[in-house]
């Protein structure tokens, strides 16, 4: 018996030593909570340590604020471990100086990594004082992204709130296989450019379960992205959900297998939208399906745009080339905050083929809504208020 409860003791404990064993506090690496000694080499400095291991590891940040002042490159180049979790119960402070990193492209960033699971935290960019720069003058640094992965695979985010980014909060770059899951994104509506997530030459990238509220796209899709799964999202203040800008080069990968559903639009700019540069070019739109989506008080709850042109330069023939074809919208309901509530304002060199809106049911406060069609093809099921004006 006794021997028996050794032994069980005995495995116990290595279990628990494999476990710590994998497991690597970033203060144990010299970063200091307290939010006022910068913590970047500590963080790295982890990173490498859970990186350089055999089994699955951990990066764990325990709560506290760390100020990370420098642009962070998590790399997975020479990675050993194929799961790394970044386990944060605290924070991850940018320095309140937007100078210190506003001309940096991005402050934290995972590059050609595989199997990294970022689990909880916050990030907070404190962009607020490069948002009153961009008010009042010109001059200001761009800004930097908060988070992005790029070139990296079998990625997870879970559970993580972004904060005043300077600039785009979350960015999925040229990845392969990303869930992105109860994230939250918070920043003023009048911020400018901090889009909450934005996906590009990326396949396979799931957006679950997570609020976005901030002054640019809640989610903006660029190009390249196929086999997009949205659902679950609730976005405002923003400015929607977006395909695009699309077209600004000639040539530019297509967007295509996109699905947006269970989505809540609260007093946004737009609701779903694709929009694209009046300019030539050979990308493409195709196979997007928009699916119960409730709009409360949107400007434009059902939006293409394709003739976007800053300013009217650099748009010889006022026509963009990306072809849009089979976008379905399938359960849109609730209130426009203005009378067009379905705006298809399609190419006239390309005309957007296969249209399709079903049940769409969108009002304007006490009268009903209109609909505007340019160059659109395509077909309506049930019942469809706005009544459409489809060719
Ligand atoms: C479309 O994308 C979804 C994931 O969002 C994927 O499951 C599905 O297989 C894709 N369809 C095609 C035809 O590639």
């Amino acid at each position: 018996m006794a021997l028996q409860v050794l032994f069980i003791i005995f495995l116990y404990n290595t279990a628990l030593c494999s476990a710590a064993r994998d497991t690597y506090s970033v203060v144990n690496f010299g970063a200091t909570p307290g939010g006022k000694t910068d913590s970047s080499e500590g963080f790295l400095a982890a990173w490498t340590a859970a990186c350089g291991s055999d089994s699955p590891s951990t990066v764990y940040v325990p709560s506290g604020r760390f100020l990370v002042s420098s642009p962070t490159v998590f790399s997975g180049k020479d990675c050993k471990s194929t799961a790394i979790t970044f386990r944060i119960d605290g924070s991850l402070v940018a320095p309140s100086d937007y100078r210190v990193l506003g001309n940096a492209d991005t402050w934290l960033t995972f590059e050609s990594v595989t199997g990294v699971t970022i689990s909880g935290g916050v990030l907070d960019g404190q962009g607020a004082g490069l948002w009153a720069c961009k008010a009042s003058r010109g001059g200001c640094p761009g800004g930097a992204v908060t988070l992005r992965f790029t070139n990296s695979k079998n990625v997870v985010v879970s559970g993580l709130t972004s904060v005043n980014s300077q600039l785009y909060h979350i960015v999925v770059d040229g990845c392969n296989n990303a869930q992105l899951q109860g994230i939250k994104v918070s920043a003023s509506g009048q911020s400018p450019n901090t889009d909450g997530i934005h996906v590009q030459g990326s396949t396979g990238v799931t957006i679950l379960s997570s609020q976005l509220a901030t002054g640019d796209d809640c989610i903006s899709i660029g190009a390249g992205s196929a086999n997009l799964w949205i659902e679950n999202v609730a976005c405002g203040p923003g400015h929607g959900i977006s395909i695009g800008s699309l077209g600004k080069q000639f040539n530019e990968a297509g967007v295509h297998n996109v699905t947006v559903k269970t989505v809540t639009f609260t007093g946004t700019e737009n609701g779903l939208r694709i929009k694209s540069w009046a300019r030539p070019s050979n990308g493409y739109v195709r196979n997007v399906l928009f699916q119960h989506a409730t709009m409360i008080d949107v400007q434009n709850p059902i939006i293409i745009n394709q003739n976007y042109c800053p300013d009217n330069k650099g748009c010889p023939d006022k026509a963009s080339g990306v072809r849009i074809s089979d976008v379905t919208y399938q359960d849109i309901h609730g209130s426009s905050a203005t009378e067009v509530a379905v705006n298809l304002d399609c190419s006239p060199k390309n005309p957007c083929t296969n249209i399709v809106l079903e049940d769409v049911n969108l009002n304007h406060r006490r009268w009903p809504a209109r609909s505007s069609c340019a160059h659109a093809d395509g077909s309506t099921y049930g019942v469809v208020q706005p009544s459409d004006c489809l060719n």
